[in-house]
């Protein structure tokens, strides 16, 4: 019996995974220089968090959590998604003030599998809490696109919007479903059901949305707070360099958002799941998991996705040096080879007592970018160097195989 990876998840290995870890790191250093924290959660919560948090009228909650009964008989959800669970870990640490929280890990969502739709997926996130200041919407937006950019996803879209707060939204609402109403023959079965329990989300209805063209945008409705807010926001993007697209009719999935939504498109991909990310602020999130009111804004991007754009490009994993290993030397080269590594050189070497062909061999397909023979000049305090890349060769003192490594 052979076992197989469950429905909609993904072994990532080499080479896929070493993009993977490149684009973490590359986010670990967008995430410092932005002044955000690591915070990490549990991958499972109490299953009202998401309920509430999430919200009972969203797709996530009502058809795709993974919920189960633990044997204390408390009943768990696997995170479909990190804000509800960042809020919770504030709230409950009695924390105050500003978090500029920082985040990346797997998210389960039970959906139908497809290229970028996967059950098991991975999320890199910000949260930043504690402010409404319209700054700190567009810092957060800023730096999602900026690391996009970095990321090198092609046809990058920075598309946002205003959806209006607790104060503007029932109006909103209330002409949204009169219009919906009056269109009810064109709408699907999903989105007859949406017209009553959340009839914003049937303007993000694949099926209908082209055909509700002339729907009324929530940001022709927006409260005179909601206006400056949003106007700030778009200034303030201005003012930092950062390309946006007004979106009247963008909507977001999850039911804590007010005021700024926004999505990160990488309209070059072909497939349908072309959003690589998405966020908005959610200042009443707080309050609906029972907690003091703490606004907050923040994203999530789709790492899945962002792989997605990049196509096929099969990246190195570049080594410093590759150690050849001659009979009788094993044990020199495994002590160099670590005293290397420790000096902060990237090396490895063959455990397998192969060949020095086989050895030469391995070294370039693991493209170092030198090799080291660890031969009979080794007695003599020497090793045999040889840059990869030239072809150039010579024969070395121990003492100065870091210096000449460095030089490569
Ligand atoms: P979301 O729009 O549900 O927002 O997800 C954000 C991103 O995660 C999506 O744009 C997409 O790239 C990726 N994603 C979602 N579902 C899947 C899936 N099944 N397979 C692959 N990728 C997927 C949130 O999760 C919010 N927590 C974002 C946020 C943070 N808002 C404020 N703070």
């Amino acid at each position: 019996m052979t076992f197989r990876a469950p429905k909609g998840t993904d072994d990532i290995l080499p080479p896929v995974s070493r993009t993977w870890r490149r684009l973490l790191l590359t986010w670990e250093d967008w995430a410092a220089r932005y002044g955000y924290e690591l915070v990490l959660t549990p991958l499972f919560e109490a299953t009202e968090v998401f309920a509430r948090g999430t919200g009972e009228g969203t797709e996530v909650v009502q058809k795709q959590m993974y919920t189960f009964e633990d044997k204390g008989g408390r009943s768990l959800t696997l995170r479909p998604e990190g804000t509800p669970s960042v809020v919770r870990a504030f709230l409950e640490a009695g924390a105050d003030g500003i978090l500029k929280a920082a985040y990346w890990g797997p998210m389960f969502r039970y959906e139908r599998p497809q290229a970028g739709r996967r059950r098991q997926f991975y999320q890199i996130d910000v949260e930043y809490l504690g402010s409404r200041e319209a700054a700190a919407d567009a810092e957060v937006i800023e730096l999602g696109y900026r690391y996009l950019i970095d990321a090198s996803v092609p046809g990058l879209s920075v598309q946002i919007n205003s959806i209006g707060d607790r104060e503007c939204r029932p109006a909103y609402l209330e002409v949204l479903k009169e219009y919906l109403e009056s269109r009810r023959d064109v709408l699907c079965d999903d989105s007859l059901l949406r017209l009553t329990t959340n009839p914003m989300r049937v303007l993000d209805c694949k099926i209908c949305a082209p055909k509700l063209s002339d729907a009324p945008s929530p940001v022709d409705y927006l409260c005179d707070a909601c206006t400056t807010h949003y106007g700030e926001v778009r200034s303030i993007l201005r003012e930092l360099g950062v390309p946006f697209e007004a979106t009247p009719r963008l909507v977001r999935g999850l039911d804590y958002y007010e005021r700024t939504a926004f999505e990160y498109v990488a309209t070059d991909l072909k497939a349908a799941q072309n959003a690589v990310g998405g966020g908005g602020r959610y200042d009443g999130l707080a309050e609906l998991l029972g907690g003091r009111p703490v606004p907050g804004v923040g994203f999530a991007l789709g790492l899945d996705r962002i792989v997605l754009t990049l196509g096929d490009v099969e990246e190195p994993n570049p080594l410093d040096l590759y150690i050849i290993v001659t009979a009788g030397r094993r044990r020199e080269a495994l002590r160099f080879t670590s005293e290397l590594r420790r000096s902060g050189i990237r090396a490895d070497l063959d455990v397998e007592s192969r060949s020095v062909k086989a050895q030469f061999r391995a070294a370039d397909r693991r493209g170092a970018a030198g090799a080291l023979v660890i031969g009979d000049e080794w007695s003599e305090g020497r090793v045999v160097a040889k840059d990869l890349a030239s072809g150039h060769q010579e024969i070395i003192r121990i003492e100065e195989v870091e210096a000449w490594t460095r030089r490569l």
